[in-house]
């Protein structure tokens, strides 16, 4: 089956002193969103930028031809609603946030969605997808991790090839157009075999950022989803 692949590097790994520039800089070398990595210092043991950071970025992420590329907020927070609604009025595209941080999964679906911002759940390594069951329907996106949350660098854990699978199969069986994000050590040593299981859409932190030339890793990558 032909998918329409996405490539999201995660600004975590990026240099903060220079946020703007990366960001023009790794559309300018292909990227297709840019993952952008909220964390609070409470869901998870680390601290990293806000809504204003958001907007600050939002006129930066557009290509050369001025297409507006998609922000990908990733919220690694608790609780979850205020700061969706800050990021949607921030510039944010996709909100996803981890329903094992939520009081009310469904009604902050909703919430996001009103604000005309496409929701998404996350997944955690040993979270079920159970909730699915009652909101696949009122999403847009269903990101997997592929590390624990908190950190760039980590390794691939290979457990979430079979939760990718599994979330194909619940996407395919619902019929509606879902992307399925899988983030947490992606490189282009196996972006492949994650494509295989059903990813749709990569993020990438540390595989693209700090690397000499952007454009030949993401080049590397859509070589590798080509085969
Ligand atoms: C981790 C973040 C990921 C991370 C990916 O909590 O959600 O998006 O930045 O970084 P890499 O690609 O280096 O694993
Ligand atoms: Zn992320």
């Amino acid at each position: 089956m032909s998918r329409t692949y996405r490539i999201a590097p995660s600004i975590l790994s990026a240099d903060f002193a220079r946020l703007g520039e990366e960001v023009r800089s790794v559309i300018d070398a292909g990227a297709d969103w840019i993952h952008f990595d909220v964390m609070d210092n409470h869901y998870v043991p680390n601290l990293t930028f806000g809504p204003m950071v958001c907007q600050a970025l939002k006129p930066h992420a557009v290509t050369a031809g001025g297409v507006a590329v998609p922000i990908d907020v990733h919220l690694m927070v608790q609780p979850v609603d205020a700061l969706a609604a800050a990021f949607a009025q921030a510039g944010a595209d996709y909100i996803s946030f981890h329903p094992d941080a939520a009081q009310h999964v469904h009604r902050s679906i909703q919430a996001i969605a009103a604000q005309g911002v496409k929701p998404g759940l996350v997944f955690n390594p040993a979270e079920p997808l159970d909730v699915l069951d009652w909101v696949i329907e009122d999403i847009d996106l269903i990101l997997i991790m592929s590390v624990n949350p908190g950190f760039g660098g980590q390794s691939f854990i290979d457990s979430a090839l079979r939760k990718i699978e599994a979330v194909r199969k619940r996407i395919d069986a619902c019929g509606k157009d879902i992307r399925l994000e899988v983030d947490g050590g992606i490189k282009e040593n196996n972006i492949r075999r994650v494509a295989d299981a059903g990813a749709d859409t990569f993020v990438a932190g540390s595989a693209i950022f700090g690397k000499p030339s952007y454009q030949s890793v993401i080049g590397a990558m859509r070589g590798a989803l080509a085969q």
